[in-house]
Formats: structure tokens, sequence, C-alpha cells
């Protein structure tokens, strides 16, 4: 573990932080549910659908989210939990006061059937509705983000932090995603949003890593200038909105109104220029929210 992590624990110790046994904990069962993406990542998958098409479950992501949630229940009895599996399994994803561990076993259940590395396992505590703690784990690609509000986010190890945002969309290297949904006027919506977005803003390239967390970490890591989409879930962007906020970056709902946790529509970007240039050029897509 690099020293600026170290620091990180430190700081949480010294000052008797309730939030550090709450990130040891995230931490030491994400890589656990890590190995678990690891081994079954080259073998042979059994693949389930579920409302949508092209929205896909293995027994890995249930087996994980099964995994994650015993540890912590066991530890955190008096907490609530959300899991992409157990929602979808007819759970409800109401946010209350009480501290909620949300969790995706596998962000990026598409690229893991296909092999494809971009897949990470996401675990954020959600206190009085707001993220304190989060833990991104992309096995396959050896990287592990922390996270802590107002102590900053890590990667592995490594502080980090939001250098020379890009003063323009022109100069930027942005990402979205098509998402699981094949309606038709989402696709075409998006299909539309995509090309206004290439010939008025000339931006340097669109890329789609299949990961919502992913892409949002990729803005905290400066691979990436901004990230908007329709359709994701509350367990993909609850642990790396604060990776990006911690950074120096910002995260708004698509119109460029507030983030909210529920509320399915996101851009995040290294600077709040970029979303204002942004939304303008956007066709907003009506998204259910999770607790509707
Ligand atoms: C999905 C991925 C995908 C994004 C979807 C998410 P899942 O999460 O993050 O990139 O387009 O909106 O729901 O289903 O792989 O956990």
């Amino acid at each position: 573990m690099e020293q600026e992590l170290n620091e990180l624990f430190e700081s949480l110790t010294k000052t008797n932080d309730e939030r550090l046994p709450y990130l040891k904990s995230a931490l030491e069962i994400a890589q656990c549910a890590g190995n678990i993406i690891e081994d079954a990542f080259y073998k042979l998958k059994n693949v389930t659908g579920k409302g949508d098409v092209a929205d896909l479950v293995t027994e890995t992501d249930k087996l994980v989210e099964k995994l994650i949630f015993d540890y912590l229940k066991d530890l955190y009895p008096s907490h609530s939990f959300i899991g992409e599996e157990s929602v979808s399994d007819g759970a409800s994803a109401r946010l209350s006061d009480n501290p909620t561990w949300v969790v995706d076993p596998i962000d990026g259940t598409t690229n893991f059937v296909h092999m494809n590395p971009n897949v990470a396992v996401c675990i954020g505590l959600i206190i009085n509705k707001r993220t304190e703690v989060g833990v991104v784990l992309a096995p396959i690609l050896k990287e592990t983000y922390v996270v802590v509000r107002s102590l900053g986010g890590y990667c592995n190890g490594k502080r980090l932090h939001i250098k020379n945002p890009v003063p323009s969309l022109s100069q930027a290297l942005i990402a979205s995603e098509w998402g699981a949904s094949r309606d038709q006027y989402q696709i075409e919506t998006k299909g539309k949003n995509f090309m206004d977005i290439m010939l008025k803003h000339n931006v340097h390239g669109m890329r789609c890593t299949g990961s919502a967390a992913l892409n949002m970490a990729l803005i905290a890591s400066n691979a990436i200038d901004l990230y908007f989409e329709w359709g994701p879930h509350i367990w993909d962007f609850a642990a790396s909105s604060l990776l990006v906020e911690e950074a120096g970056g910002v995260t708004t709902c698509t119109d460029g109104s507030e983030m909210g946790l529920m509320g399915r529509t996101v851009i995040s970007a290294s600077s709040k220029k970029l979303i204002d240039e942004l939304v303008p050029t956007l066709t907003q897509i009506p998204t259910p929210r999770d607790d509707e």
C-alpha cells in the first residue's frame, strides 16, 4: 500500500473517525469479491437476461452480491442495504436516513460475459443520503479506488487530483454509454446526442468503457474529461461520484441540475464549465428514478 493511502488510514485513526472500520470492511470484502470475479473471468458463464434484452446477469453477480451482503450485514446488522441483484429480484431501492450500503457486485456485467477487462466491484456507504465511503475495485485491470468524503480519493494508493481541466469540449475526450435498453426512442435519441456532440463540439473522441463506475474513475484519474448517461443506477455511481468530487470534479443530472443518487441521469466532468457547455446540446431522455 502506498504512503499516501497510509496517511488516509492514519488520519482516520487519529481522529477516531467512525468511517475507518467501514472503509476497512468495504476494502476487505471488495478484495475477496475481486478474487472471485478474477477466477470466473475466463470461464464459461451461466448468463441470463433481466428486464431488457441486453441487461445481463451471471451466477457470479449473484454469488458476489450475496458474499458482500452476508459479510457487511453480519458486521453492521442495523444498517440498510441496496444491491443491484437484490433489487432486480424485487427488493426496494429506496434510500432512508439509515446508513445504507449500496453494492454493484459487477459493474460492467456485459464486459464480464465477453471477457472484456472493464469490470468493477462497487461498494458505497451512504450516510444521511450522501456517500461517505466508497471502494471501486477492478480486479482484471488491477486497479483499486478508495474514497472517503473530505479526505480524498486514491487509486492503488495514490491520491487522485484532476489536473489542468481542459477549457472546452473541443479539447475534451469524453465517454458515454448505450446502456441496456433497446427501446427505439432511447437508442435514436442517444445516437442523435452522440452525433450532435461530435458535430457541434468537435470533441477529440468519445469512448464507451461499458462501466459507469470506471468512466467516472477515469475522470478522477485525468484519463477522460466528461462522462454522461441516462440509465445508470445508484449502485453504479454512489461510490464513483464521490471519487470524482474528491478529485476536484463535478457530477450533475443530465440537465445540469444537482445530482440525485436516485436520479439515474448523470454528467460527471473535470469542471462545471464543460457540463454547462454540454447541456444545451443534449436532447433529454425521460428516465424512471431508482425509487419509482
Ligand atoms: C451498467 C454499466 C453500463 C451502463 C449501465 C449500467 P451493470 O451496469 O455500468 O456501462 O451503461 O447504465 O447499468 O449492469 O453492468 O452493473
